[in-house]
């Protein structure tokens, strides 16, 4: 069926692409437990690659060229296996779920039956749990092409109960180049058997001067956003939705990161650890959620997403640990914006829902488009 699909595209656009640019698996490694890892190569003409492997969905590189035309590495990861396995791994670049950020207290109340799942992160549960959560299961992977585009599907089947959650969860997370536009585009799809939440992102970490460069502070973000979600002392949203104006979540006009970091720095997210509400000129389609710009390299990122809401957090708990190449990642070297909906939602009515029925489609969107500031 997939090969019917790529032989008609082909046809349909008249490319070059054929069978032989399907994106080839390498091996990246061996996880503890002996599941072979692989690693897809995805590229397009204006020198954008994207590494993504099988454990977690995840993103383990991404090249990008600078003003000069220089290409650098602008995500935090390992060059192994046994880096993502290790404690030094603060989810760089994976696939987060089945929901990511905080649920308080670990639990909630869905059709009369209370869940529990696994306490990771003070008194709440973080990220989809601890030992099967997305970013730790190997995903199938099926690459393809079409039009001048290719990319990689990769599926996984989380059984009925697995972290705690309801409901079989069938998952997909496609990642596309083309050379239409400058970007890596992420999609996400679910279905499943019980009802159960759902809140799905991508959690690369950041530094448009590349992986291992000083630290984020100079970099220049914009943030979609009029609004945020006051959290209490665990970072569990008080239920609040707040105006970001006269306070130093206001990224409406471009703003140097580190120029207000340390009002924040006494306060329980240490830095940049929030919640902000998109203001989308269409909701469900592709509206900006930040455009993030770094002056010395010239490198700038827009990011598009179908979803409510982004977390902008300034890697407040990175704390040395060596990445790729034997770089050091300090304390902020790198940030994450990370597409999401409101944490906690499952244990919030007031927040848009998560909770995904047998017989929906979860559907989201986020695209990383690069580009040179003029
Ligand atoms: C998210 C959270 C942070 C932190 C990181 C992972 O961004 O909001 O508080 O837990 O993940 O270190």
């Amino acid at each position: 069926m997939l090969r019917m699909i790529i032989c008609v595209s082909l046809v349909i656009f008249g490319r070059e692409l054929a069978a032989a640019d399907l994106p080839a698996a390498q091996p990246f490694g061996t996880t503890q437990t002996g599941d072979n890892v692989e690693v897809y190569t995805l590229r397009n003409d204006a020198g954008l690659v994207a590494r993504i492997m099988t454990r977690g969905a995840t993103l383990v590189e991404l090249q990008v060229p600078d003003a000069n035309g220089v290409s650098d590495d602008v995500i935090l990861g390992f060059d192994d296996v046994a880096g993502y396995e290790s404690s030094d791994n603060a989810y760089f670049g994976c696939t987060t779920g089945r929901v990511c950020n905080r649920i308080a207290n670990g639990t909630f109340a869905l059709n009369g039956h209370r869940y529990e799942l696994a306490i990771n992160n003070g008194p709440n549960h973080l990220h989809g749990g601890t030992e099967n959560s997305l970013d730790k299961v190997i995903w199938n992977a099926e690459p393809f092409v079409s039009g001048d585009g290719r990319g990689i599907v990769f599926q996984y089947s989380s059984p009925d109960g697995e972290e705690g959650y309801p409901g079989t969860l069938n998952v997909t997370v496609t990642y596309t180049v083309t050379n239409q536009s400058n970007d890596l585009k992420i999609d996400y799809a679910a279905t499943t058997d019980k009802a159960t939440p759902v809140n799905l992102t991508n959690h690369a970490y950041f530094n448009l001067s590349g992986a291992g460069a000083s630290t984020v502070l100079n970099h220049v973000l914009l943030l979609n956003a009029d609004l945020y979600t006051p959290v209490d002392d665990t970072l569990i949203p008080t239920g609040s939705v707040e105006t970001v104006v006269d306070t130093p979540l206001d990224f409406r006009q471009p703003q140097v990161i580190g120029n207000r970091i340390e009002e924040l720095i006494g306060t329980a997210t240490l830095g940049y650890d929030h919640n902000f509400v998109l203001n989308a000129s269409n909701p469900g389609e592709l509206n900006t959620a930040a455009v993030l710009t770094d002056p010395e390299s010239g490198r700038r990122l827009h990011i598009r997403t179908t979803e409510p809401a982004v977390q902008f957090y300034s890697g407040n708990f990175l704390n040395g640990q060596k990445g790729k190449g034997n770089r050091t990642y300090a304390l902020r070297s790198a940030l994450c914006l990370e597409t999401q909906h409101y944490p906690d939602s499952v244990n919030q009515p007031k927040f848009p829902n998560t909770v995904l029925e047998p017989g929906q489609r979860f559907q989201s969107s986020t695209v990383l488009e690069f580009s040179i500031a003029p």
